[in-house]
């Protein structure tokens, strides 16, 4: 409402502007002044109640200087507007505009090859040839061309601007160029010359070389442009050129003459042609970014950037989670201000003077880029001469001389302002400036005009010293510091030219940020070497892209992929359950005689075992008619047990056992006790369970083949130990799907997604070919980490899998449960790390002795490193904890890694339970499944994409069915429970 109300307002005065401007060319200068007069006074009577009383000079004077109340008031608008156009909802109100760069990298110093920049600036067109050696960009190379802009380009038509800017690289590279010059890239006999271009207007980027240009500004104003992709627009007017150049050499050879292409460089001898050039546009820079690039290199990061010039603007490095407007989220990006757009809502009228309005209106684009009018070199000149045509009215000034030429647009330049300012020492100078004009000023004209420029300088410094203090003080604030120390490059004809600038810039951005520290760091080659840096990065990083693409390219699977594995699972699932292929089925669909779930009948005093997870946990769970409580103690194996005999396993097991009886005062009585053995065991019963194969690291010797209850009451024997009797063992996939079956009689499915990956289900028992008996449904626990140890799934395996695989105890066994479980997925992302150091992709192809250790990786920093919104900072700090010296750019490429595993995994885990899924609402005869999977294990609890992932892909996969996953709360130790409480029923009731 409010924005509306003021916009209209500055439409009226535009109006009213054109007016006068119509009527002043008939006016003397005199009544004009009056005009300037009643405008001033009108404008201020109601704020500075002592006008009566003051000079009109003084008056004057005072309506540039700013109160620091008021700048501190500017800066928190500033501040305002900064955080609105980073926002998605609001960005399209937001004066400051924040657009995003793509610029998230700064060089790395292996920048090397020719790089060609060309600049457009006023009036001119700047090129400049880098050659970067590699060198840690030490000393580059640099030869350049600058060539003025004739007449009428700058509002003329835009390909015509184009066209030019497209000569005059095309004039550079004839003369500057000669054969022998390496090209970055060789193409047959073409020279590859990357191109950045230096673009210093409002872009709408939404790639580094994709640029829509928003608004001209600075006195451009060229047809066709604005809305276009100014990047396309130059590659277009290049690519013309060389065509009209490869047209004029065939003609000139026809001829018999001699034509000297533009695009071939100079010839190194008379008998060889120069080469032929292909030039593309790779980036295009705003100038602001082209600085803080130039300001960034020999080891300081220079992250803030100001071009106080013609238009003024800055740039600085935000944390990337905060450009909302770009999909980046990890590191921080390059955020374009456009600064100079503040004010545009109103929130400067107040100390707008009438000066400024009329500098306003007769620029190209009234009404717009309020606070740059203020600030920018092309304007302060103007001010000036609008405050003297006033003051001239007033008769405060030039009483004695016809200052009519004063009245003519751009008479008085900025050049002249700073050689009236810069002449301390006398008013000589000062005259001969202004008797140079056509004025014949008396000494104390002379010394007021000083004033009145030196009033405009001070105020433009202020103002900028405001601007950079909003910047500091966001980015001390988001990125949460109390000091913000920070290096700020600098350039333009402000800075340059105005010797206070500088001063005037620290001390009043000092007072109003205490907090930031900010160093000038003068820009010493404007923002073309910068250019070429930001060319070279952006070169760089799009090789390394497409080489880090290659490396993960087979981890990445499409629907297809993930469909197939689906229905080799469901393949497999049937092999498995039918009693002549099972034993050759790589899944072995392994019945468990738990037929219901539980009924909540359930009650009693229950010892329970949790073997083969992170813990081992001994238990003692009271199921009553209220509920559940538990009791629990973890004990640690040893690794030496669990891969010693199966004799110390199951001692060191029952001396666990007895020590919590004792603990929980047990002893006195023989409890029942549920064993969930996460190991695939062929079940004679619900308490005989013949283990078929160790696997997650476990090798206990003398156990394969035999009945692992019994091994436990061997123990016990062995131990004299009577407090206790084994009634069932279950998987832990089973304990999980009873546990959780407590809560939801709909959970009919237990999976593990932790140290190893499991499901269970409820089957049919008439498709259960293994057991006797059609009734009812019987649980199955498929064991699937084994699927694909027959080859199925051998289309999948990368090199690094294969790698991983083969370090394992069991090799080439478990292969599914290698793509998924959180025991192999860190040692897959180390591999990774490994290759990519090898083809110098990460940490720049440096050694990396840490990482040759197996498990170093730990699956848990896959989690940590995943974490939605994460500084990049702390990611670092893990790789700097595994004696990684990494980079922002090593730490993102890491996430990505870590992100391509564990997406791989979660799709895999859900075409496998699509699978599941699909068989049980087929079994079942239902067009729509509803179903609860009740899920355990670290890899599942702790990621924190794993299970979005999972759920959304399985909702790809399975669209007919309606999942719903229940996280085990307690572990499988409740659920083993469970199935003691009904077969001790069962058993006493036989008894
Ligand atoms: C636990 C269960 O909560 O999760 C165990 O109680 C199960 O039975 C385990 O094996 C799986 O997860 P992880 O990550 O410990 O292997
Ligand atoms: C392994 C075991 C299996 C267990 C799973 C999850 O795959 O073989 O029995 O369920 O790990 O712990």
């Amino acid at each position: 409402m409010d924005s509306r109300s003021t916009r209209r307002r500055s439409q009226d005065d535009r109006l009213s502007g054109a007016d006068r401007a119509g009527q002043r060319r008939s006016l003397g200068a005199e009544e004009q002044g009056s005009r300037y007069v009643d405008r001033f006074l009108g404008n201020n009577l109601t704020q500075r109640r002592d006008s009566s009383t003051t000079t009109p000079i003084q008056r004057a004077l005072r309506s540039f200087g700013i109160p620091l109340e008021r700048l501190h008031v500017m800066k928190g608008h500033m501040m305002q507007d900064m955080c609105k156009g980073l926002s998605l909802q609001s960005h399209a109100q937001a004066k400051v505009r924040m657009l995003p760069t793509y610029i998230c990298s700064t060089p790395n110093g292996t920048e090397k090859g020719n790089f060609l920049v060309v600049e457009l600036c006023q009036n001119q067109v700047r090129t400049l040839l880098v050659t970067l050696y590699g060198d840690g960009n030490m000393s580059p190379q640099m030869m350049y061309k600058i060539f003025d802009m004739p007449e009428g380009i700058m509002q003329g038509e835009g390909e015509a601007l184009f066209d030019f800017i497209a000569q005059c690289v095309s004039q550079f590279l004839a003369e500057t160029i000669s054969s022998d010059t390496n090209g970055s890239d060789t193409n047959g006999s073409e020279l590859y010359l990357p191109l950045g271009f230096v673009f210093p207007f409002s872009c709408r980027q939404t790639q580094l070389d994709k640029a829509e240009l928003l608004f001209w500004s600075k006195g451009f104003s060229c047809s066709g442009v604005v809305g276009k992709d100014v990047v396309q627009l130059l590659q277009a007017a290049i690519d013309r050129q060389i065509k009209q150049n490869k047209q004029g050499e065939e003609e000139a050879s026809e001829t018999g003459g001699v034509w000297l292409s533009s695009w071939r460089g100079r010839k190194s001898s008379q008998s060889t042609p120069g080469p032929l050039y292909r030039v593309e546009v790779v980036a295009l820079i705003n100038d602001t970014v082209g600085t803080m690039m130039t300001c960034s290199i020999e080891g300081r990061a220079c992250e803030v950037a100001i071009v106080a010039d013609k238009g003024s603007n800055c740039c600085f490095m935000a944390e990337a989670y905060l450009v909302e407007t770009a999909k980046e989220t990890s590191g921080r990006m390059c955020v374009n201000t456009e600064w100079g757009w503040f004010g545009d809502d109103g929130t400067l009228n107040d100390i707008f003077t009438p000066y400024d309005e009329f500098v306003d209106q007769e620029s190209s684009n009234p009404g717009e880029k309020r606070f740059e009018k203020m600030v920018g070199t092309l304007y302060l000149g103007e001010i000036v001469r609008h405050t003297l045509i006033a003051l001239t009215a007033e008769k405060a000034i030039f009483t004695g001389t016809n200052a009519a030429v004063l009245k003519e647009k751009g008479v008085l330049t900025m050049q002249h302002v700073l050689e009236i300012i810069n002449n301390e020492d006398g008013i000589t100078e000062v005259r001969r400036i202004l008797e140079v004009l056509g004025l014949q000023p008396s000494e104390r004209d002379c010394g007021r005009v000083q004033q009145i420029c030196r009033a405009v300088m001070g105020r433009a410094a202020s103002l900028h010293a405001t601007g950079l203090s909003a910047i500091l003080s966001y980015m001390c604030q988001t990125r949460e510091l109390e000091t913000l120390i920070v290096s700020v490059g600098v350039e333009g004809e402000l800075f340059t030219g105005y010797p206070r600038f500088e001063e005037i810039l620290l001390s009043v951005s000092r007072l109003l940020s205490p907090e930031c520290m900010a160093t000038l760091v003068p820009s010493r080659d404007g923002s073309g070497r910068g250019a070429a840096m930001v060319t070279a990065v952006a070169l760089r990083l799009a090789a390394q892209r497409r080489a880090v693409d290659q490396v993960l390219a087979p981890l990445r699977l499409s629907r297809d992929d993930l469909e197939k594995v689906q229905a080799l699972m469901r393949e497999e699932m049937e092999r498995g359950l039918c009693k002549e292929t099972n034993a050759t089925a790589s899944v072995r669909m392994l019945p468990t005689y738990v037929s219901h779930t539980p009924d909540g009948t359930e009650q009693g005093d229950f010892l329970a075992l949790d073997l083969g997870g992170t813990n081992f946990r001994v238990l003692v769970v009271r199921v009553t008619e209220e509920g559940i409580s538990m009791a629990s103690e973890i004990y640690v194996i040893p690794a030496a047990i669990m891969q010693g005999t199966g004799e110390e396993l199951f001692d060191h097991i029952m001396d666990c056992i007895i020590d919590f009886q004792m603990k929980q005062k047990l002893m006195a009585q023989t409890l029942p006790l549920g064993f969930t053995f996460s190991f695939p065991c062929q079940q004679l019963g619900l308490d005989k369970a013949l283990l078929l194969t160790w696997t997650k690291g476990f090798s206990a010797s003398g156990c394969v083949g035999e009945d692992i209850v019994q091994l436990l009451r061997d123990a016990a024997k062995r131990k004299r130990h009577l407090g206790m009797q084994v009634v069932a063992l279950v998987n832990d996939t089973v304990g999980t799907m009873m546990a959780c079956g407590y809560d939801d009689p709909r959970c009919e499915i237990g999976l593990i997604v932790g140290t190893g990956t499991n499901a269970c289900y409820m089957e049919e028992m008439r498709n259960v070919g293994t057991v006797e008996g059609d009734e009812g449904r019987m649980c199955i626990n498929m064991e699937w980490g084994a699927f694909g140890d027959n080859g199925c799934l051998d289309h999948l395996f990368t090199h690094f899998d294969k790698v991983v695989d083969e370090s394992t105890i069991n090799p080439g066994k478990q292969r599914f449960e290698k793509l998924i479980s959180g025991m192999y997925l860190g040692e897959i992302v180390r591999q990774i790390l490994m290759v990519m150091v090898q083809k110098e992709l990460l940490f720049q192809g440096k050694p990396c002795p840490k990482l040759q250790t197996k498990d170093i990786f730990k699956t848990k920093f896959l989690s940590t490193i995943e974490l939605n919104g994460l500084a990049l900072g702390q990611i670092r700090a893990i790789l700097n904890e595994l004696e990684l010296d990494a980079t922002f750019e090593d730490s993102s490429l890491m996430r990505e890694v870590c992100q391509t595993v564990s997406m791989r995994a979660a799709q895999l885990c859900a075409a496998g339970l699509a699978a599941v899924v699909e068989k049980m609402r087929e079994n079942r005869g239902l067009d729509q499944l509803s179903v609860t999977v009740g899920v355990d294990g670290t890899l599942y609890k702790l990621h924190p994409c794993f299970s979005r992932n999972l759920q959304k892909t399985l909702k790809d996969l399975a669209p007919k069915c309606d999942v719903s996953f229940l996280l085990s709360e307690d572990g499988s130790g409740k659920g083993a429970a469970l199935v003691a409480a009904v077969a001790y029923r069962a058993a006493n009731a036989m008894e």
